[in-house]
């Protein structure tokens, strides 16, 4: 049992990581007659009882519409609700609620600021993206783009994985408007140093947007530091609900922008001769919100800051490491993605066999990994890469199952390969 106490290997006490998994219901079932071992937490992360519990007490004890209601339920749901955008924006250290609106998750987040930069974007204009993006923050500035007459450019990335900051460098000028950068990319797991070149960026009147969805589940995001003008990120990769994520925007800017639905809720007066818009963030959540989601979010953010997140962060980086040294006794193993600052995740291939193959055998031991291109093309046609196998470990995951990884991936490879 010596591997499974994360603690007992760092000398840290604040972290035991067999208590934490308690908390984690999920984890003590099997797949395929095996106990699970989840390592795709980069597609989703599992939630832990606080927010199972909070969802299912307000859906038993005070489930009502929220702003509406000239009653008790009203009342208390709406506090709940509110009460969660006051922890989101404690997370992020935005300055006001105002900047924290609601949406269904990082995509439609960035469709919405897409969407409300458009009317500032010319002919031959500028987006600024990187080649590692996610598909979710290529394609929408790729359809603005495509009713504005702007250009979207991707920064190039090293063979390592990290960004070629020369390229950044090269493309960045008086014709860029927007610059839109993952924090974290989700198949190479680099840590992008995005604070200067967001600061770069500014220096030219550049619009910045981080997209934070792979970085807030393992680091806790400062707006102000970073100096962004939009962050946006989900829930559900952050031990909350799926269906919710979170918007951040600078308020003057976020006035600026027009809503990106129209409705209930956005509005202050409706009439046919003119309809204005609410105040912020609530002109930009039309319709009944995601309560129960929001109170889930909350819920997950209150957890995990209820943990110590560097004894989080130092048994992550314990996992990754784990997993590198291991490499070498898969015969055929390369690992795409070797930046010098990475999140816990491990895209990689073994020669002669197909990832979907790998995914498949390992599910048949209980080990959930993903497989395929990851919503980065872009970036797998840099590689010369159809798709990778990915695992992608959180805080719950354990150096016994870093070990188990490993077992069934040679016995896979002297099987097939
Ligand atoms: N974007 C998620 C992933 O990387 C779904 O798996």
């Amino acid at each position: 049992m010596t591997d499974l106490s994360v603690a007992n290997n760092t000398g840290m006490a604040a972290f035991d990581v067999e208590k934490v998994r308690q908390d984690f219901p999920i984890l003590s079932r099997q797949v395929n007659g095996k106990p699970l071992v989840y390592l795709d937490n980069g597609a989703s992360a599992q939630k832990p009882l606080a927010v199972l519990e909070a969802m299912d007490h307000y859906y038993r004890t005070m489930h009502s519409n929220v702003h509406r209601g000239a009653h008790t339920l009203g009342d208390e749901a709406t506090t709940a609700f509110e009460g969660a955008r006051e922890t989101v924006r404690r997370f992020i250290n935005a300055p006001s609620t105002r900047e924290v609106i609601w949406t269904r998750g990082t995509t439609e987040a960035i469709n919405i600021v897409a969407n409300g930069l458009a009317p500032r974007l010319r002919k031959g204009d500028e987006i600024l993206v990187s080649q590692m993006e996610h598909h979710a923050n290529i394609v929408p500035w790729q359809m603005v783009a495509e009713r504005t007459g702007a250009r979207v450019l991707p920064v190039q990335v090293t063979p390592e994985g990290e960004l070629d900051l020369d390229s950044f460098g090269t493309l960045l000028n008086e014709r860029t408007r927007v610059l839109a950068i993952t924090q974290v990319s989700n198949v190479l797991g680099t840590i992008n140093p995005v604070a200067p070149l967001l600061e770069q960026a500014r220096a030219k009147g550049v619009i910045t947007v981080v997209d934070g969805a792979q970085a807030v589940p393992h680091f806790r995001p400062d707006v102000q530091t970073l100096g962004c003008d939009f962050y946006v990120f989900s829930s559900h990769k952050l031990f909350g609900p799926t269906g919710i994520g979170v918007l951040y925007g600078r308020e003057q800017l976020l006035e600026e922008l027009p809503p990106f639905q129209g409705g209930g809720e956005m509005i202050e007066r409706v009439s046919f001769e003119r309809t204005t818009w609410n105040t912020l963030p609530y002109k930009f959540e039309a319709g009944t919100p995601p309560i129960a989601e929001a109170i889930g979010l909350g819920a997950a953010i209150d957890y995990l800051e209820g943990m110590d997140r560097n004894a989080l962060e130092a048994a992550e980086s314990e996992l990754l490491e784990r997993a590198n040294a291991l490499v070498e006794t898969v015969p055929g193993m390369r690992v795409i993605g070797q930046a010098k600052r990475k999140v816990p995740v491990m895209s990689f291939k073994i020669d002669g066999l197909h990832p979907s193959d790998i995914g498949t055998l390992l599910d048949q031991q209980g080990i959930a990994i993903r497989t395929g291109h990851h919503c980065a093309m872009p970036l797998m046609d840099f590689y010369g890469v159809p798709g990778t196998a990915r695992a992608s470990f959180a805080f719950y995951n354990t150096l016994e199952e870093v070990g188990q990884l490993f077992n069934a991936l040679r016995k896979i490879q002297r099987l097939l390969a």
